[in-house]
């Protein structure tokens, strides 16, 4: 493999958005596309089935939850391609309505991995981006209607002028911090521990294209987006959109032109901006 050949990573691939985002980016992507998913058997299971359609994704191991396995992911990518041109955060996790566990367990493992997992991921990736790279963090509705249930002081901060990547860790520390101990309504924040994680994504996009902006490398955009009502496990497959109808948004956001001027630092939804919450 050229180590200049072009490469796009797509998380929590081996089913669902994330699967489709890879078939997608298989028919429209000029490069290599990594179907990454957590467990080695469900990831080359996945592509097996994406070979009898006659796409050739390749499949690396990544868990979201687990840094030494980005950091392999990190060395792949660096040795066999010196960087990386589209990076898509899909993977996510949601406790059922009906689970029974404490609130606040849940808030803590929700935000581990859809928040705390997604920014390591790109902690770890960033550094590997080339020019022109496009990121595409797949947040949530959820994020906008749990923020406007919120407190407006709250509010108030996920808006502010100066937010940064910083402010945005210290907010779900917050979060769970006040989900530990209680207080979390008293201190703002709404009864969603998925929702919260998602406003955690959507703001981490609007600080991350402020970082990319005063970035050497140039040309590099990041967008946040919800891929809509999708039938999938997550959504007990009650979602209304097919898998491919909810990839359109990510894979379009993927594939901007070069030197696009908008949308940069946005939340999208079937491929238009939204104003957030
Ligand atoms: N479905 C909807 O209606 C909807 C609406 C709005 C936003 N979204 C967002 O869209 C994205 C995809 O959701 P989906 O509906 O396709 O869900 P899904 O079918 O449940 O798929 C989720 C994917 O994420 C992976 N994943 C979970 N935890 C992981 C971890 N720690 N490390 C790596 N991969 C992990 C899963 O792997 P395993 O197979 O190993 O569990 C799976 O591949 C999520 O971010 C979700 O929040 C979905």
């Amino acid at each position: 493999m050229s180590a200049s050949k072009r490469v796009a990573v797509v998380t929590g691939a081996n089913k669902g958005i994330g699967y489709a985002i890879v078939r997608g980016l298989c028919k429209q992507f000029d490069g290599d596309v990594i179907l990454t998913g957590r467990s080695e058997s469900r990831g080359q299971e996945a592509i097996k089935q994406l070979n009898g359609e006659g796409l050739k994704p390749l499949f690396h191991q990544l868990d979201l939850d687990d840094v030494a396995s980005i950091d392999r992911l990190k060395t792949f990518l660096q040795t066999t391609y010196s960087g990386l041109d589209i990076l898509v955060n899909n993977a996510g996790i949601a406790f059922k309505m009906a689970a029974t566990e404490p609130f606040a367990v849940q808030a803590e493992i929700t935000v581990a991995t859809n928040f705390w997992g997604t920014l390591n991921v790109c902690k770890k990736l960033f550094p590997l981006l080339r020019p022109h790279a496009r990121v595409v963090n797949v947040s949530s509705g959820a994020s906008n209607m749990a923020a406007k249930k919120c407190s407006s002081a709250l509010n108030a901060k996920f808006l502010t002028p100066d937010l940064d990547v910083a402010k945005v860790e210290q907010m779900m520390t917050e979060f769970v911090n006040s989900a530990k101990d209680g207080t979390f309504q008293k201190k703002g924040w709404c009864e969603s521990a998925y929702g919260c994680s998602k406003i955690g994504v959507t703001l981490l996009s609007f600080a991350q294209q402020k970082e990319f902006d005063n970035d050497s490398r140039p040309d590099i955009i990041v967008n946040a987006c919800c891929p809509g009502y999708v039938d999938t496990d997550m959504s007990s497959h009650k979602g209304t959109r097919t898998i491919d109808e909810g990839a359109d948004t990510p894979i379009y956001l993927s594939l901007l032109p070069e030197n696009a001027s908008s949308p940069k630092g946005k939340f999208l939804r079937d491929r238009k901006v939204l104003s957030w919450p």
